[in-house]
């Protein structure tokens, strides 16, 4: 028995302290690879060996030093996960992964602790960076396309949280409390799409309650659901220090418990002792860890050779970033620069002090970020320097005010908020309007794992505003342009100000090469492609979630990590999601909504036309064609979307579209066309019935609309569908009532 439980707890961490240095995250040891994020307990007797796990979603994250050793272990910080869904396309996604999972396997760690896929139920989640998209399908063929990457190289993923963790605040403890179809449709779609498309090695089941039952106890998500109804036969993991009872994460069938405790080893023990549990769980969870583990390089033996090709991978990196990069506004082609463009008054602390990506677990040690100003340097362009030496005065002056959170183990890899503008009198904007050929601004915000943004990180700062609005009069009034670049990890408010610059692109947060990345589609090496896969709205309260969600807690001590008992504070204690199946798009289009840029929304260089839309149907699965071509004057890719739109929506409460599929051209040469083809089935199109607990599609005449964004519907078809249904367990009921939001 004590052999047994040995292995379903993991080795524990021996570095806390290195959490810290390595601006890491919460988990960090030194066992069998320095700086890995947890390993699992071997049996020698038995030839199992321990073997090593390591986040995360951006690229492989160990410690880059080691004592006494001159070689280094840097990775390579990819864009965040957001950026990667923002590309639509699941083959660079996998060429991603592919990079990410080689880095894995040079550096002898045997399974990545990704990807994670939950949804953007409200802007301010603060690990929405590492998440994908407001829409369950984008979300989960994301996460798929990752999945096939990082394990073609033989190691494996975890895809995380399994389920609903869709806010930091008081994570360890919250209740989501959501009705059955939101949760079916919504919030475990994309979990239910990777699974079964891409047979993740592992899941880690999240830190927060579903409908009272912590995940990582609930049978109902861990064994009913995900293996009895999904066919995972993989293993699970905790989160890291996830639940309060490991007998009952066993019994749940959560296999191991990361990353292990001696506390949690004896309540396993004593359970199966006083006869609490059953001793065929232990063998059911071990068979699990025993299958994964004989599937890893180091069970098999591999001489990993702690040399990656960085050097290709950071070209991976740098391509795949412009990919994911949104073009939001270009008035009058500001962009790409013109041939005469060669000096620009680079304006905003990003500029200089570029964010490659998120806090926490989400991070990575990467050897060096190139900056926007050495990207734009790189491409010849010429930067103020008197300018340049300014802002990193400034930068460093507002550095040095930072008050790092005390008492929070790891304070250091709580996000900071966005440094305050270097004021610059008017007249010094002019005269930069007069030395120089462009104005670029950029304007950053950064976030992270333990805390949800706070609302005033979702608008401008008055400093902001000012350096904007100032800006844009002085290089105008010139005849100049005045571009935007958002160096963010979540939406922000862009209606207020958006009629201000010329330009707008959104560069997300793109890794070690952002800068040259951004500086590669500002010079228009390459014409931006990237969609939204969330929705830019008007206000933050226009979203239904932001109602039933900590607006205002931030990194409160109290509630980093998980308050440590439960007060029944709404939104912190529980948190309901009363806008149900409203969630992004789903709710802005069924409730006439205005945005300011919708979902799957994003500009190119070049015009796209649609032309010869076509279904055809055969019984209960239907071919929509149509071709696309490229009518402008450079080369460009466009994302093709299909939404469906079930009939008479209204009345039956549902979304009035739903996106059903999604392609991306390759590149289209002017005048070149591609023809797109989508298959889509009548099961594709149902919606969860909680009345008989079954996924049913209603038969009758549906509208098939072909688009290039949520707000952008280029052709019409309609079909009749046959209905279709399949029952489901009846498993995660709601245990309170949720008021849900309806048509
Ligand atoms: C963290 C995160 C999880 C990460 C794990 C190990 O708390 O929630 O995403 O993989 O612990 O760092």
């Amino acid at each position: 028995l004590e052999e047994k439980a040995t292995v379903l707890v993991g080795a524990g961490l021996t570095s806390i302290s290195q959490a810290v240095t390595d601006n890491g995250t919460l988990g960090v040891t030194n066992n069998i690879i320095p700086g890995c994020t947890g390993t699992t307990r071997g049996v020698e007797r038995l030839g199992v060996p321990a073997v090593v796990f390591s986040d995360g979603p951006a690229g492989l994250r160990i410690s880059p030093t080691r004592e006494g050793d001159e070689n280094t272990y840097y990775c390579t910080h990819f864009p965040i996960g957001t950026l990667l869904a923002s590309t639509w396309n699941q083959e660079l996604v996998e060429e991603v992964g592919r990079s990410i999972g080689n880095e894995v396997h040079e550096y002898g760690v045997d399974l990545l602790l990704a990807p994670a896929l939950n949804l953007h139920r409200n802007p301010l989640c603060g690990r929405n960076f590492e998440y994908y998209s407001e829409d369950p399908l984008v979300a989960g063929k994301t996460a798929a396309a990752f999945v096939r990457g990082v394990q073609s190289n033989g190691v494996g993923t975890s895809v995380k949280h399994f389920a609903v963790n869709s806010q930091e605040t008081n994570r360890k403890g919250d209740d989501a409390r959501l009705s059955q179809r939101a949760l079916r449709e919504i919030y475990l779609k994309g979990f239910e799409t990777v699974i079964k498309e891409a047979h993740p090695r592992t899941v880690m089941s999240s830190y927060n309650l579903i409908n009272g039952t912590y995940a990582s106890q609930s049978s109902e998500l861990l064994t009913t659901i995900l293996r009895d109804e999904w066919g995972f036969d993989g293993m699970v993991m905790t989160d890291w220090n996830s639940g309060d009872d490991a007998a009952a994460q066993m019994a749940a069938g959560n296999d191991l418990l990361m990353p292990g405790r001696d506390d949690q080893y004896n309540r396993i023990v004593e359970a199966v002792q006083s006869g609490l549990l059953d001793e065929v769980v232990l063998d059911r969870n071990l068979k699990h860890i025993l299958e994964m583990v004989v599937r890893t390089p180091r069970f098999n033996g591999y001489e990993f050779s702690n040399k990656p090709d960085l050097k290709a991978h950071a070209a991976v990196t740098r391509q795949s970033a412009t990919e994911g990069m949104v073009l939001l506004k270009n008035d009058a082609s500001a962009l790409p620069f013109a041939g005469d463009v060669k000096s620009v008054a680079l304006l905003g602390n990003t500029s200089y002090d570029f964010i490659a990506g998120g806090t926490g677990s989400g991070n990575v040690n990467h050897a060096y970020v190139v900056s926007l100003l050495e990207g734009l340097q790189n491409a010849g362009y010429a930067i103020d320097d008197k300018l340049k030496s300014d802002y990193d005065a400034h930068i460093a002056a507002e550095k040095g005010k930072i008050k790092h959170l005390e008492g929070f183990a790891f304070a250091s890899m709580l996000a900071q908020p966005a440094l305050p503008e270097m004021p610059l009198p008017y007249s010094r904007l002019s005269s930069l309007a007069e030395t120089n050929d462009v104005a670029l601004i950029t304007i950053g915000r950064n976030s992270g794992e333990f805390a949800d943004r706070v609302s005033s990180d979702f608008y401008l700062s008055d400093g902001e505003k000012k350096l904007l609005q100032d800006t844009c009069s002085a290089f105008h009034d010139l005849g100049k342009k005045v571009i935007v670049v958002l160096n963010i990890g979540g939406a922000i408010e862009t209606a207020s100000w958006k009629d201000l610059p010329d330009a707008i692109l959104l560069a997300w947060q793109g890794g070690q090469e952002g800068g040259n990345s951004v500086t590669d589609v500002l010079r228009g090496a390459v014409s931006p492609s990237g969609k939204l896969p969330m929705t830019f709205p008007n206000d933050l309260l226009d979203h239904a979630s932001s109602k039933n969600f900590p607006l205002e807690v931030g990194s409160d001590p109290a509630f980093l990590m998980g308050a440590k008992e439960r007060l029944d504070r709404k939104d912190i204690d529980y948190t309901c999601y009363e806008e149900d199946i409203y969630v992004g798009y789903r709710y802005f289009d069924s409730f006439g909504v205005d945005v300011s840029y919708p979902f799957g929304y994003g500009l190119s260089y070049t015009a796209f036309e649609y032309s010869n839309p076509s279904i055809s149907d055969s019984g209960d699965s239907f071919t929509i064609s149509v071709d696309v071509q490229n009518v402008g004057s450079v080369p460009g890719k466009e994302v093709v979307q299909l939404y469906v739109a079930a009939p008479d929506s209204k009345a039956m409460n549902k979304p009035e579209k739903e996106l059903r599929a999604y392609s991306k051209t390759s590149e289209l040469a002017p005048g070149e066309s591609q023809t797109i083809i989508f298959s889509v089935k009548a099961s594709d199109l149902a919606s969860f019935d909680e009345s008989s607990s079954a996924w049913v599609t209603d038969g009758g005449s549906y509208d098939f609309l072909i688009a290039s964004s949520s707000r952008d519907v280029k052709a019409a078809l309609s079909a009749d569908v046959p209905s279709w249904s399949q029952g489901v367990n009846n498993v995660l009921a709601p245990k309170t009532e949720i008021n849900k939001l309806r048509r």
